[in-house]
């Protein structure tokens, strides 16, 4: 960055400071909301929006198109498959490595279905819509190849031993390509389970734009579950090398039940939710209150979805309603306990304010909690409700403006005032655990980089990557909001895709708050940063 332009950059933070800070003050003084905003910076959800989507690009595997707009990738994984004799090219590379897992690809596809469904309108309004779309067809395209027959998923490709061996770029794999299926002899009831979900939600999405693709990907969607739930079986007993790397350490039931609860979203059908109801105490659906929302456990989803069944009135009558209420009080728990407002327990934060779950990966879940924060607000809102926590009623604009403070400190609202969504603002994470972006473009040197070669020449080195991985959400700071911006603390600096879809959502949504503000301080309203109605 030039100077000058720096200066400017200043003059400009010097402003915004400015101005929050009257803002901040007005509101504290017009105010007795617990929830007073902390955040001293303006962001801007838009350009986060778009640059999130093209994330997805960066992780694509296979025969990349024509319009492909993050130009340092080619095209990679064209054999996937071939030595079993099935066409897996195509889908998602999960992180920084090669290797195409299933589990989190297709939980990858549920969240940004879902922030599609929730949002449409306001993705749509800013721009995004068909890259949105274009993001969650690349996931799904690759989940119909893998549905080979009814009772067949073919679950990954390549394995994370051979593959963390080496430090290649997905264009010069030689690493093992060898793909794992799950079959009624070899089952897998996450996979099963959680691509069902993600297709019953892409179908949703691809209703109205494209209603034979839908119509496919929720027969799909219905014939997995079907084999998830008949074979049942924990996938990483089947295929082994998925241990230590995605292992389900909540089994496979949270999977069928969330499974069974996007059929009934997509369908209607009431054989699914007879399936959420009937299933809910044994699953563990209505008795666990787990404090994250995660590719392994998907109960605060699912509970989630089954309160805001409730909230679409009085449909559900009798002992369903009685069910649902069960779950709603287990979703209430997990919203309460990030919220702070649960009596027992509630998630830790850092100093900073972030959520705190655990050191790898935290942003995982700060992600995911924003979306369900997020949606649960706006269901709430149009129920003319409240959330019921231990110490006391939460309104949804509340609940709103905290998941918002957990984007902010995302963007750099944080006590090293970095931004964790790669190329967003002037800091953030410039060594990115990430094979392709940590070696010289494919495009611009085609020469071959062999194994080990990687770690020898890029690996290693203190400079930034060469290829700015635009719109991943790395790992994140540790418990006291500490960051080291180096390739090898791939515990902080390495970004999944899971991470970053379950924000797009929320990204169009907080500029939806932000648009309305604007429009509100024109009219002199300084209450706008805290109400958005
Ligand atoms: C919230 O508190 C209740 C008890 O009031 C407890 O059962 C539940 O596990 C807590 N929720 C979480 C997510 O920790
Ligand atoms: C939460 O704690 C407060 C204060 O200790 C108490 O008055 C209240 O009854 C508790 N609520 C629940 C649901 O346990
Ligand atoms: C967090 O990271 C910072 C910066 O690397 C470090 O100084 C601090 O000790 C770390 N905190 C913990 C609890 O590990």
């Amino acid at each position: 960055m030039e100077a000058n332009q720096k200066k400017e950059v200043r003059a400009l933070k010097h402003f915004w400071y400015l101005r929050t800070w009257l803002k901040a003050l007005l509101v504290f003084l017009s105010s007795t909301s617990f929830f007073s905003p902390a955040s001293c910076y303006s962001f801007d959800y838009k350009q986060a929006l778009s640059l999130s989507l093209l994330y997805f690009e960066s992780q694509r595997s296979g025969h990349l198109p024509h319009n492909q707009r993050v130009t340092w990738r080619h095209h990679s994984g064209l054999t996937d498959g071939l030595e079993q004799g099935v066409d897996l090219v195509g889908g998602y590379y999960d992180a920084g490595d090669n290797v195409k897992f299933g589990l989190p690809m297709a939980f990858t596809i549920t969240l940004l279905s879902w922030g599609v469904i929730e949002y449409g309108d306001l993705i749509a309004s800013a721009g995004e819509y068909s890259h949105a779309l274009e993001a969650i067809k690349w996931g799904t395209d690759y989940f119909i190849k893998a549905h080979t027959h009814p009772h067949v998923l073919w679950a990954q490709v390549g394995d994370g031993g051979t593959d963390h061996y080496c430090w290649q770029r997905p264009e010069d794999m030689t690493t093992s390509r060898r793909a794992y299926k799950l079959d009624a002899d070899n089952p897998g009831s996450e996979v099963a389970g959680e691509t069902a979900a993600a297709m019953a939600a892409a179908s949703i999405v691809f209703r109205r734009t494209n209603p034979h693709y839908s119509h496919l990907l929720l027969q799909h969607a219905q014939q997995l579950f079907e084999f998830g739930d008949k074979y049942r079986g924990k996938y990483d007993e089947s295929i082994g090398v998925a241990k230590g790397y995605y292992s389900s350490v909540s089994g496979y039931r949270d999977e069928l039940l969330w499974a069974a609860i996007w059929l009934y979203k997509a369908t209607e059908n009431e054989e699914y939710l007879k399936y959420v109801l009937q299933n809910a105490y044994d699953f563990g659906g209505t008795t666990w209150a787990v404090a994250e929302f995660s590719w392994d456990i998907k109960y605060a989803g699912l509970q989630s979805i089954a309160s805001m069944l409730l909230m679409e009135g009085e449909k559900h009558k009798g002992q369903s309603r009685v069910i649902l209420q069960q779950y709603r009080s287990k979703a209430e728990h997990y919203l309460c306990a990030c919220l702070g407002q649960n009596n027992s327990t509630n998630v830790h934060r850092t100093p900073g304010g972030l959520l705190y779950v655990r050191q790898w990966n935290n942003m995982q879940y700060v992600s995911t909690a924003s979306l369900l924060l997020t949606v649960y607000s706006d269901h709430l809102r149009a129920a003319g409700q409240r959330l019921h926590c231990d110490k006391g009623d939460v309104s949804p604009q509340e609940i709103l403006a905290f998941a918002k403070s957990q984007v902010d400190y995302i963007l750099g609202s944080n006590p090293t005032e970095r931004s964790y969504l790669v190329g967003y603002g002037p800091h953030f994470p410039m060594r990115v655990h990430h094979r392709g972006a940590s070696m010289e473009s494919y495009k611009e040197n085609m020469g071959f980089i062999g194994c080990t070669q990687g770690y020898d020449n890029w690996y290693g080195r203190h400079d930034p990557n060469p290829n700015v991985l635009t719109g991943a959400l790395v790992g994140g700071p540790n418990s006291t909001d500490g960051f080291r911006d180096e390739r090898g603390n791939y515990v902080q600096t390495e970004a999944c895709t899971y991470n970053t879809a379950a924000l797009v959502g929320v990204f169009a949504r907080l500029n939806r708050v932000q648009e309305e503000d604007a429009f509100k301080d024109e009219e002199g309203g300084y209450l706008a940063l805290i109400s958005d109605n």
